[in-house]
């Protein structure tokens, strides 16, 4: 037998195992393998029923994601084929469902006539995260096991249901009460329905799964659905399965389901969170730590200043049940830092996301002190006080006093330079950047800032550390703006210059939010603040390449006090959160091209687009080559997690594949021509981008 999986007998039943480690991806071998068995099982007349489990105790985790968009996805003998031939035998079938049953692995399951879990079985249709829909049999059958809503929920949000409640709403039939006694229990449940001469597939709950929906549920679903789905292909395509779910046959909308799906698998939308999915797995390697790279243990961390930062960056530890240390400089500083987590947290229990009680475990866990010498245990010390060299260093002078040998020293520094803080201490191996952003507690990137002479137990302790509490972690080295923010300076400097030469700031952000970016550059701005941007710009115009138009519209603002939304007027002119278009600032930026010579004329949105992302873009592969990325796609993972670029782009490297690396060149190139003086200073093409186009390479890569 294939030794993909594992075939046993036991008196009349066959046991079938999976044994295609990690994940039991169903990829082309494990499929035949799945078959041969499954045939070997139905020929034999000793066999009166069939267990289909995980060998190592987890079920399966679908697909193989890396077989999409090859000839393999496909290969015979393909998903839906192989489970369509599961549901046709005539022997009853349970899935023994450990641990895990997620997106062709659960198709698997519901193909099964039985289902039996573990108390830690999580089962789900996550295909939408990879921009497809489930494609063996997903949207047909669970729609009729457990109604059209509900399934509709589940294959929407892609998030995984836990085992109660895959029993409650009929996917699990029965739940075993350990993981260890998974099999046994399966064995048992497959001889009682033997015992009984149970069928071998009972009849489904929802033979009609719309019936008893309102006659126009499907059509209310999408047209309530649509703006949240903006240019999003593959809900469209799922609701149009689950459409079919409702109106066909099974079998014609198991093969309407395929021809979706093959739309979607073809779509650039899946190959970019097909990419943005190894990505996230990639960021974790980095060259110089290994698995046997020994990780120091965090079970003790300390905040430095309980400003906007520190106290979102103490909530993340505290959710993931860590005690934190906060400390302040002042008494009154620590009791507002104190009293406004406590308010964070009450407004999550006023939306129902966290309990009473669940609020006072969290504040438990939080101490503020004023002294360093309560800091002598912590294993983590996260500085995030004012962004001042002379603070921070004086903050890092104490903390090498206070702290135990081996206790990692970080700083949230969003501009600074972590070796020249690494460099006031005695041990500058353990020092390291942890950039959060802003708000702390719900944003997912974190840019871990290897200094020159970070530890390698440093930085994979911190990566690991940072998946624990939720984020995304990507390695970035020292630079002015580390990754996202150093990117963000073109991007944001050609809106700006757009501006001036006559485009609106609407104009700009809606080329912009019409890629789907949750922001345009301006609406951002006028969030984050004019002023905080003016004065990090004005900070550090020796660290940025400017000439007399950068940023002027910004720098004019500021002085005339339009701060953003806070003041009401920033970019925009605000009632409330409601934005308007503001005639004064188009009368200030035909001032400032007046004043600056800049020649103003009407400005397409393709030309936005391209000057803003190839800028961008450009930024970007300069980092790959300078090596502060260390790959193309973590520079993608920076702008999805911490700047809102949509995620079925792939991010800012892989939407460039996409366009064309030759085109993306001669895009910068025409620029540089067309925008005279202005465009010799700033669109001088990366020169590793050059050399990419050259030697005909398609990918983002070091070269
Ligand atoms: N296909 C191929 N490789 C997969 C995979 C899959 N479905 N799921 C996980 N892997 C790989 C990962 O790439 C990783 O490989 P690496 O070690 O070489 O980097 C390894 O398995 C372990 O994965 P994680 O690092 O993610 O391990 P975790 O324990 O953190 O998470 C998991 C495990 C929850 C299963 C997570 O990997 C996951 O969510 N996987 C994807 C599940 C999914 O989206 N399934 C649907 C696939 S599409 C489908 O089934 C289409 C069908 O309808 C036709
Ligand atoms: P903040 O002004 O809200 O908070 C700073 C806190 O540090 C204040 O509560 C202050 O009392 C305290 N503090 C100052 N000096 C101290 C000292 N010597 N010892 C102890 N506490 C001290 O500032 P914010 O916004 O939280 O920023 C903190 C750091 O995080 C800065 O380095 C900033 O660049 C960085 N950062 C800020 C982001 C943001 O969006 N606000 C995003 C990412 C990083």
């Amino acid at each position: 037998m294939n030794s993909l999986v594992t075939f046993e007998m036991d008196g009349d039943l066959a046991l079938i195992g999976l044994a295609r480690p990690p994940v039991n991806a169903l990829g082309q071998p494990l499929r035949a393998a799945i078959l041969e068995a499954a045939e070997r099982a139905a020929a034999d007349p000793a066999v009166k029923a069939i267990v289909l489990h995980g060998s190592s105790g987890l079920f399966s985790a679908g697909a193989d994601i890396s077989e999409f968009g090859s000839e393999a996805s496909f290969a015979a003998p393909d998903l839906p084929g192989l489970l369509l031939r599961l549901t046709r035998l005539d022997k009853p079938l349970v899935a023994a469902i450990g641990k895990l049953a997620l997106g062709g692995g659960l198709e698997l399951a519901l193909a099964c006539g039985y289902r039996i879990g573990e108390p830690g079985t999580r089962v789900g249709l996550p295909e939408i995260n990879l921009g497809l829909l489930p494609g063996a049999g997903g949207t047909q059958r669970l729609p009729r096991l457990i109604g059209a809503q509900a399934a509709l929920d589940m294959m929407l949000s892609g998030a995984p249901v836990n085992a109660q409640k895959a029993l409650d709403i009929g996917i699990l039939d029965r739940l075993a009460p350990s993981a260890e006694s998974l099999l046994d229990e399966a064995r048992a449940y497959a001889r009682e329905l033997v015992a009984g001469q149970a069928q071998a597939r009972p009849a489904v709950p929802f033979p009609e799964p719309a019936k008893g929906l309102p006659e126009d549920f499907l059509a209310r679903f999408r047209q309530d659905n649509e703006p949240r789905w903006k240019s999003r292909l593959a809900p469209r395509l799922l609701l149009s399965a689950v459409e079919a779910a409702c109106l066909l046959p099974l079998e014609e909308g198991l093969a309407r389901e395929v021809a979706l799906f093959k739309e979607a698998e073809a779509s650039r939308q899946s190959a970019a969170l097909r990419h943005v999915f190894f990505a996230e797995r990639e960021a974790g390697k980095v060259p110089g730590i290994d698995a046997s790279t020994q990780l120091r243990t965090i079970a003790k961390v300390a905040v430095i200043g309980a400003g906007t930062m520190g106290g979102g960056i103490a909530m993340n530890f505290a959710n993931a049940g860590i005690p934190v240390t906060l400390l302040e400089r002042q008494g009154d500083a620590l009791d507002r830092g104190l009293a406004q987590i406590r308010h964070n947290y009450g407004i999550s229990v006023k939306r129902g996301k966290l309990s009473e009680a669940q609020l006072e475990q969290r504040m438990a866990l939080l101490t503020g002190t004023l002294d360093y010498a309560d800091l002598a245990d912590v294993d983590l010390v996260i500085e995030a006080v004012f962004e001042k060299m002379e603070i921070k260093q004086a903050v890092f002078r104490e903390l090498d006093r206070a702290c135990k040998p081996g206790a990692i020293l970080a700083s949230n520094t969003s501009s600074l330079d972590v070796d020249q803080i690494a460099a006031v201490t005695s041990r500058p191996q353990d020092v390291i950047g942890l950039h959060f952003f802003s708000p702390a507690n719900v944003m997912r990137l974190l840019e871990v800032v290897r200094g020159k002479a970070t530890a390698p137990d440093v930085l994979a302790t911190t990566l690991k550390m940072g998946r624990t509490i939720g984020k995304m972690p990507v390695v970035s080295g020292v630079c002015f703006g580390f990754i996202g923010n150093r990117m963000l300076e073109p991007y944001a400097r050609e809106a700006h210059r757009l501006v001036l030469e006559g485009a609106t700031p609407a104009q700009v952000d809606g080329v912009l939010t019409g890629l789907d970016l949750n922001m345009g550059v301006f609406s951002m701005l006028d969030l984050a603040g004019v002023d905080v941007n003016f004065l990090v710009r004005d900070a550090n115009r020796a660290a940025i390449a400017h000439d007399e138009s950068y940023c002027r519209l910004g720098d004019e603002l500021y002085a005339l006090g339009r701060f953003g939304q806070k003041t009401g007027r920033g970019f925009y002119a605000y009632e409330g959160r409601n934005r308007q278009d503001d005639y004064e600032v188009v009368a200030l930026a035909e001032r400032l091209a007046g004043e600056l010579h800049v020649p103003r004329r009407p400005i397409g949105d393709q030309e936005i687009h391209d000057r803003c992302l190839f800028m961008l873009i450009n930024e970007g592969i300069q980092l790959l080559d300078e090596g502060i990325a260390l790959r193309a796609g973590d520079i993608d993972l920076v702008w999805l997690n911490g700047y809102g670029f949509p995620s079925h782009l792939g991010g800012p490297m892989h939407y460039a594949e996409t366009l064309g690396l030759d085109k993306v060149l001669a895009g910068i190139r025409h620029y540089q021509k067309a925008l005279g003086d202005y465009g010799q200073m700033w669109f001088t093409p990366a020169p590793l981008l050059e050399r990419l186009v050259a030697a005909g390479k398609t990918r983002i890569e070091p070269f």
